[in-house]
C-alpha cells in the first residue's frame, strides 16, 4: 500500500525563506516519490484560533496556495485543498472532542504558553484562552485522522500534537473499532531541515524574532535589502573569514551545490568581502526564486484560477472523507434508522438457527436431537451410555454434515435434514 504524507500551514500570514526551505521544498519533493500519496492543505480553520481580521486570513490563505503551487506543487498529483472546503473535519473533530481527555488537552503546549503569560502577567491563568486554542490538538487530529496519514512532515513544536493525535485515535479505535483499526496512527516526522534556516541574526528564521527573509514579498528588492541585514563579523575586504557559523553561509549552504558550497567557503577564506559574498548570496536565491516569483506573482492576479484548483483538490479530499465520515458515524452509533433495522434484522436471523439439544432420559441413558429454527425434530439419537459419545456424535454433525452411519432417527426429509446441519458449518 502507498505512504501517505499529510501536512498543513495555518493561514496567518506570508511565507519566508525559512518556511520554503523547510517546509514546503521538501514537501514538494516528498511529493514526487513514488509510492507516496501527498495530501498538503492551508490550514484556515486553525487560523481563527489566533487571527480575528478575516481580510488578513483571506489574503494569506490565497498566498499560501499560490506560493505552493508557484514553488512547483502539482495539484494533479498531490491531494491539495483548503482546511475550510471540507465541512467532514469539523464533524470528525467532535466525534474525537467526545472521546479526548480533558486533563490531556491542560498539557498541550500552546495552551499552557497561554497560561502561563497570563499568570506571569497577574490575570487569571484563562484569561486569553479560546475554547478554539483549547481544542486545537483536536482539530489537528481530525486534520491527520481523517486522510489516515501515515507521515506528518512538522517543526519539534508540533510532535506534541501529532503524539496526541495518535492517542485519541487509539482510544476511537479501541472504543469503536471492534477489533478493526478504523484509524492510522499517524508519525511525526521531524526532518533536520526543518529546523535549519537561521534569519538575519543567527537565531532560527521566524516571524516572532522579526529576522525573516521574504520569499516573494516585496520582489528582488526585498529580497536584496534583508541579506544586506544579515548579521556577519567585522572583518574587513581582504581578510581571511571563518565560514563556518556564519548564518550568511548557512542560508547560502540551503541554495547550493556542495561545489558551490566549497567554492563560497575557499572565497571567504580568501578574503572575499562581506558585501561581494552579499551579493553572491542574493545571485544564488534570486536564480531559483525569481522564477517561482513570476509564477507566484501571476497566480495572484488571477484569483479564479487559483479557486478553480482548489475546488477541484476539495473533490479529491471529500473523495476520501465522506465515505470515512459516514463509516465512522455508523460506528459511533449516528445512523439511518433503516440501516439499524437492517442490523436487527440480521441478528434475529442469525439467531434463528437449528439447534441440537442433549439430554439425559429417564432410562440413565444420554441422547441428542436436531431441532430446526421453528422447533420441529428434524433428528432423534438412539442413548448412549456416556455422555461424552453423544457430544462427539453432535459435534462430527456439526463439523462434517451429514453422516451416513450416524446412530440416528431421520424425522424429516434429506433436503431439510441437510440445510440444517449446513448452517452449522456457515456458522
Ligand atoms: N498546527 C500546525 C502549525 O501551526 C498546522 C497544522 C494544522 C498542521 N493542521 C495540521 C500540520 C495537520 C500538520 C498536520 O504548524
Amino acid at each position: 500500500m502507498s505512504h501517505r504524507v499529510l501536512t498543513g500551514i495555518t493561514t496567518t500570514g506570508t511565507l519566508h525563506l525559512g518556511n520554503y526551505v523547510g517546509a514546503i521544498r521538501p514537501a514538494i519533493a516528498a511529493s514526487r516519490t513514488p509510492g507516496v500519496e501527498s495530501f498538503y492543505f492551508m490550514a484556515d480553520f486553525h487560523a481563527l484560533i489566533k487571527c480575528d481580521e478575516p481580510d488578513r486570513i483571506a489574503r494569506s490563505s490565497r498566498a499560501i496556495a499560490a506560493t505552493w503551487l508557484a514553488a512547483g506543487l502539482d495539484p494533479e498529483r498531490v491531494t491539495f485543498y483548503r482546511q475550510s472546503d471540507i465541512p467532514e473535519i469539523p464533524e470528525l473533530t467532535w466525534l474525537l472532542t467526545c472521546v479526548t481527555a480533558k486533563g490531556q488537552m491542560n498539557r498541550a503546549h500552546a495552551y499552557k504558553a497561554a497560561v502561563d503569560a497570563a499568570t506571569a502577567a497577574g490575570e487569571e491563568p484563562d484569561a486569553h484562552v479560546t475554547m478554539g486554542l483549547f481544542s486545537y490538538p483536536v482539530l489537528m487530529a481530525a486534520d491527520i485522522l481523517m486522510f489516515n496519514a501515515h507521515r506528518v512532515p512538522v517543526g519539534k513544536d508540533q510532535v506534541q500534537h501529532i503524539e496526541m493525535a495518535r492517542d485519541i485515535a487509539q482510544r476511537f479505535n479501541h472504543l469503536f473499532g471492534q477489533g478493526r483499526e478504523l484509524f492510522t496512527l499517524p508519525e511525526a516526522v521531524v526532518d533536520a531541515e526543518m529546523e535549519l534556516l537561521p534569519g538575519l541574526d543567527g537565531r532560527k528564521m521566524s516571524k516572532s524574532y522579526d529576522n525573516v527573509i521574504p520569499l516573494f514579498e516585496g520582489g528582488p528588492k526585498a529580497l536584496q535589502e534583508a541579506v544586506a541585514r544579515i548579521v556577519t563579523d567585522s572583518k574587513l575586504p581582504g581578510e581571511p573569514k571563518d565560514p563556518e557559523g556564519q548564518a550568511l553561509v548557512t542560508i547560502y549552504d540551503a541554495f547550493a551545490t556542495p561545489e558551490q558550497r566549497a567554492a563560497f567557503r575557499a572565497a571567504l577564506r580568501g578574503g572575499l568581502s562581506w558585501g561581494e559574498a552579499k551579493q553572491q548570496l542574493v545571485a544564488l536565491i534570486e536564480g531559483q526564486i525569481g522564477p517561482m516569483r513570476a509564477r507566484y506573482d501571476a497566480l495572484m492576479a488571477d484569483p479564479a484560477q487559483l479557486e478553480a484548483i482548489l475546488q477541484r483538490g476539495a473533490e479529491k479530499a471529500r473523495a476520501i472523507a465522506v465515505p470515512f465520515l459516514k463509516e465512522l458515524r455508523a460506528a459511533v452509533g449516528l445512523r439511518p434508522y433503516t440501516a439499524s433495522a437492517a442490523t436487527a434484522v440480521a441478528k434475529a436471523e442469525k439467531a434463528a438457527l437449528p439447534v441440537f439439544k442433549q439430554y439425559r432420559e429417564a432410562d440413565g441413558q444420554f441422547y441428542f436431537k436436531l431441532l430446526s429454527a421453528g422447533g420441529e425434530l428434524l433428528l432423534q439419537s438412539r442413548g448412549f451410555e456416556q455422555g461424552r459419545d453423544a457430544g462427539q456424535w453432535v459435534a462430527r454433525l456439526k463439523r462434517e454434515g451429514w453422516v451416513a452411519d450416524a446412530p440416528v432417527q431421520r424425522e424429516a426429509s434429506d433436503e431439510v435434514i441437510s440445510a440444517a446441519l449446513a448452517a452449522f458449518q456457515a456458522e
